[in-house]
């Protein structure tokens, strides 16, 4: 079957591929779910493992198949899977199990180990072919009713679990009732997790580069939330006309930024990075200011990466919710479609060149599929 593949450490190799048919025997003890891939969102760091910045084969390959954020339909499953059928919708989680005890918890999202195993990223083969097979465990089902939304599945799940980390971190402080929030970058991430905010009823301002007006702002406002363009306002000026902000969660890709939101946030706030930044930046801050404020003001910060099934499923809750409090808003978000993985040239234009593309994704099968049966 036919996939779409890096060279990782050559710099854009992407090219289609013949690989072998998975088939369902490839997982043990009757724990294996066979789906076939309907669509493959794909976002920044597809582009920067066509640009050799990461990346790995699985051992033994030279090559590693693309993709980390499908949604398919399930075609067959092992005598040990009850929680998914053939015709299912799903998705499927990113990172597997290393060694370590949060690994064997169920928690690889967090583990310790410095090797971390992601499909389509790291040392495991992505979903950008035709079919893939994976273990029960990390098969996630899409309600029939947000197949529309299927493709966002996993960018929703990374933005419940950094949710969830404030929360649950801000317990420190036994009560903690959020009022305003920020959220810098209005990508998938910054957009998704500005719902979620919204959804538990905070002040949401988003604080993104892209000039009003424009669907971004259409959309941040459609969800009830401020879009603000830091070409016309700095992120001081919107904490000193809405006042600082008790949560932060930055999502630009932009390490300055992720540094410049330590200077707004309020007393007893949480910051939640999500940016994965592999550049080598560097910027002159205020430091003792920040360090003293920080201490003072008892803050937090929290770094948040991945997400395991429970977050796929707070993630596809919180997407199910946003459709009935804000119907048609998040689909807005899918704006580029890219039909079948030949066109990789053309999706890795639209991700590092066209500024209007705010979610690429690639048809890999009929863009409508079939109706599971009810
Ligand atoms: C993915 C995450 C992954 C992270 C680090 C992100 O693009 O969505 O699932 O953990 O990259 O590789
Ligand atoms: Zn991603």
């Amino acid at each position: 079957m036919k996939a779409l593949v890096v060279r990782p450490g050559t710099a854009k190799s992407a090219h289609v591929a013949e690989i072998a048919e998975p088939r369902l025997s490839d997982v043990p003890d009757g724990r294996g779910v066979l789906v076939r891939t309907l669509k493959v969102g794909v976002d920044a760091t597809d582009a920067e493992i066509d640009a050799a910045l990461y990346g790995a084969p699985p051992p033994g390959d030279d090559f590693l198949v693309l993709g980390h954020e499908v949604f398919g339909v399930v075609e067959e499953v092992g005598p040990d899977v009850t929680h998914v059928k053939p015709g299912d919708y799903c998705t499927c989680t990113v990172r597997r199990p290393g060694s370590t005890l949060y690994d064997q918890i169920g928690r690889n999202d967090i583990t310790s180990d410095e090797t971390y195993f992601e499909r389509g990223i790291n040392l495991l083969h992505g979903f950008l072919c035709e079919k893939f097979v994976d273990d029960a465990e990390f098969i996630v089902k899409v309600p029939v009713g947000l197949a529309h939304l299927g493709v966002l599945a996993e960018p929703a799940s990374v933005c419940a679990k950094g949710i969830e980390q404030a929360f649950l971190a801000q317990s420190r402080l036994q009560v903690w009732k959020p009022r305003t929030a920020f959220v810098t970058g209005a990508g998938q991430i910054g957009l998704l997790t500005a719902m979620m905010l919204r959804l538990r009823g905070l002040d949401v301002s988003i604080l993104a580069r892209t000039p009003n007006p424009g669907l971004k702002q259409e959309i941040a406002e459609a969800y009830g939330a401020r879009y603000v363009s830091t070409q016309e306002q700095s992120i001081h000026d919107v904490a000193r006309q809405f006042g600082r902000p008790d949560l932060i969660v930055e999502a630009t890709g932009n390490s300055s930024v992720a540094f410049e939101c330590m200077q707004v946030l309020n007393l007893n706030g949480a910051l939640v990075w999500t940016s994965i930044t592999a550049g080598d930046k560097q910027t002159e801050l205020p430091t003792d200011t920040i360090n003293l404020e920080w201490v003072l003001g008892n803050k937090l910060l929290v770094g948040t990466v991945n997400g395991n099934r429970t977050h796929f499923e707070q993630g596809l809750a919180a997407l199910a919710l946003a459709e009935a409090m804000y119907p048609g808003v998040t689909e807005r978000i899918l704006t580029h479609p890219v039909r079948g993985i030949a066109n990789h040239a053309e999706i890795m234009r639209l991700l590092t060149e066209d500024k209007t593309a705010l979610k690429v994704f690639v048809e890999v099968a009929d863009p409508e599929p079939p109706r599971p049966p009810v």
